[in-house]
């Protein structure tokens, strides 16, 4: 048995020595960079015509790699082939399975500054952000692992006399695993390995600007062992091979994470049943977020105002659990206001393979131009206090940015903006703050900063967000520790890193043996 699951701990960037070995696997990362990418089917490595060029954000002339697009033939080849595949892998032994990730995870951790170094340069992540991506990617590994050995161990049932009861939790099929870029790793990784390791085959189709992290995972999975065709590495547009493989009969679930509108195109398309279908199309989709941080009157606001930095800021925003509002008590209002703006104007935005950076460029052209339409909403909608610009034009780097006394109905209060920028709006009470933060369609994090035991009570019951944190930043969940997930247009609350996330892959069978 493996021993009780723990987080793996972050790497210090404080020691001279850390920084030198990333350094180094920057160095050699960019020695191996421009390679070209197959799509993986049933193990056969297939390079096609139409590839495209996944380039390095910080820097639009580096290209990551060169990634062949699947078409459609290639989709259908890809769901047969996972469909035989998991006439054996459902049969092989959980443990088995669980193995394959406990090897993954001891290989990622030894290679560790490797996969963190592709991060920075595919997805423009800071030394720090990486890092704590791929610990985040070994610990699904090893968690999932572990709950898939427990859901194999015998289940409690009531016992009865007469019967032999047995639950046992089966797989369901063919699952189509649909990552977002933005943890390019770790959410890729853990919804690929949650599918696999509960006895399902995938077909993995990588977003399209980070298919060379994903790649690098899968070729890992080879590595390891795993036996072909139970993971196929699909790269391809997601409007025209997404699809298809949404709509395929033979596809038993999806599991999607990424933005609203595609999510609910997906739930939409799955629900349609196909001529020959035989199931109900299950479908796991986490979406985007609109997070709240509430600081009360009664509050440490040194506090506050590092987790606003730390949350609005990291990755330049570039998280479904960004904190994009700032909801402040009027009393203490222009002090949170003050101190935030202080703390921002010194992140330093750089290219992220620089030690000093603090945050690096947005993920894309698309990304670069609609945060700057966002900006200029927000010039209409509040005080522009911090930013608003961008940085060098050799990437697409937007400056930390901040608006106060924006309305909560606002456009920049209720869309997700997906980028470094974010609103301050005032509250006159803890009451209407909280009916602040409640406000939008999303329900996925949400922060108070307070000291009055009384609102954190109130909040804890009324604050309508899956992942609820009291005095510290909005992001930043440990697998195992914090289950993530969240409500309402945030998605179907799958509480990935949880101990019911597994269950989400499997349908249980229920044996009684009347003797
Ligand atoms: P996106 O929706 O644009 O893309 C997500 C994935 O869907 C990509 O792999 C893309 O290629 C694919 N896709 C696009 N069209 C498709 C279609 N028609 N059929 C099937 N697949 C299709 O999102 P993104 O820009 O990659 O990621 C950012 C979004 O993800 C943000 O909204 C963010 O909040 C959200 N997100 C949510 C969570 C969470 O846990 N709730 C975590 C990370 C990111
Ligand atoms: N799980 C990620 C976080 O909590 C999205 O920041």
């Amino acid at each position: 048995m493996r021993s009780e699951f723990k987080n793996e701990v972050f790497v210090n960037f404080q020691e001279k020595s850390n920084n030198e070995a990333y350094d180094a696997a920057l160095k050699k990362a960019e020695a191996e960079l421009g390679k070209a990418y197959p799509v993986v089917i049933g193990g056969e490595k297939i390079m096609t015509d139409r590839k495209i060029a996944s380039i390095n954000p910080a820097n639009k002339k580096q290209i990551i790699g060169s990634v062949s697009q699947a078409d459609i033939p290639l989709a259908e080849k890809a769901i047969q082939t996972a469909a035989a595949t998991f006439e054996t892998w459902k049969r092989t032994d959980p443990n088995e399975r669980a193995r394959y990730l406990f090897r993954a995870a001891a290989i990622l951790r030894r290679r560790r500054h490797e996969f963190s170094a592709l991060m920075t340069l595919e997805a423009g992540k800071t030394r720090v952000e990486a890092d704590v991506e791929t610990a985040e990617a070994i610990d699904f590994l090893e968690f999932y692992g572990r709950e898939m050995q427990r859901l194999s161990l015998p289940q409690p049932l009531t016992v009865s006399e007469e019967e032999e009861n047995e639950l046992y939790y089966l797989p369901l099929g063919v699952g189509v695993v649909i990552p977002p870029w933005n943890f390019p790793l770790a959410i890729m990784a853990g919804m690929t390995t949650a599918a696999l390791v509960a006895g399902n085959t995938v077909v993995l189709k990588p977003a399209s600007t980070t298919p060379v992290i994903a790649a690098k995972f899968v070729a890992l999975l080879e590595e390891v062992g795993l036996p072909p065709g139970v993971v196929n590495y699909l790269p391809g547009p997601g409007g025209e091979v997404g699809d298809y493989l949404v709509d395929h009969p033979l596809t038993r679930f999806i599991s999607f994470t990424g933005s609203r509108d595609v999510g609910l195109r997906i739930n939409e398309r799955a629900a349609k049943t196909q001529p020959g279908q035989k199931w109900i199309k299950r479908v796991v989709a986490e979406m985007g977020g609109k997070d709240a941080i509430i600081v009360d009157k009664e509050a440490d606001l040194e506090l506050a105002a590092d987790a606003i930095t730390a949350s609005a800021f990291g990755f330049s925003g570039q998280k479904c659990s960004a904190c994009s509002r700032v909801i402040v008590h009027e009393d203490v209002y222009e002090i949170v206001l003050d101190k935030v703006v202080e703390r921002a104007s010194k992140l330093v935005m750089a290219n992220p393979a620089e030690a000093s950076a603090n945050l690096g460029p947005v993920i894309d052209e698309k990304a670069y131009a609609k945060i700057q339409e966002y900006i200029e909403i927000g010039k209409q909608e509040g005080r522009l206090v911090l930013g608003g610009g961008t940085g060098s034009p050799d990437g697409f780097f937007i400056e930390p940015t901040i608006f106060a006394d924006v309305d909560p109905e606002a456009r920049i209060s209720q869309e997700e903006i997906f980028g470094p920028v974010v609103a301050f709006t005032k509250a006159k009470s803890f009451d209407e703050a909280l009916e602040f933060a409640n406000n939008t369609v999303y329900g996925l994090t949400g922060a108070v900063i307070s000291r009055n035991g009384a609102h954190l009570e109130k909040a804890r019951r009324e604050f309508f967000v899956g992942n609820l944190y009291f005095n510290r930043k909005c992001t930043g969940a440990l697998v195992g520790t914090h289950p993530f997930g969240g409500f309402n247009m945030s998605g179907t609350d799958s509480k990935a890193g949880g101990r019911d996330y597994l269950l989400l892959f499997t349908q249980a069978k229920l044996v009684s043996d009347r003797f």
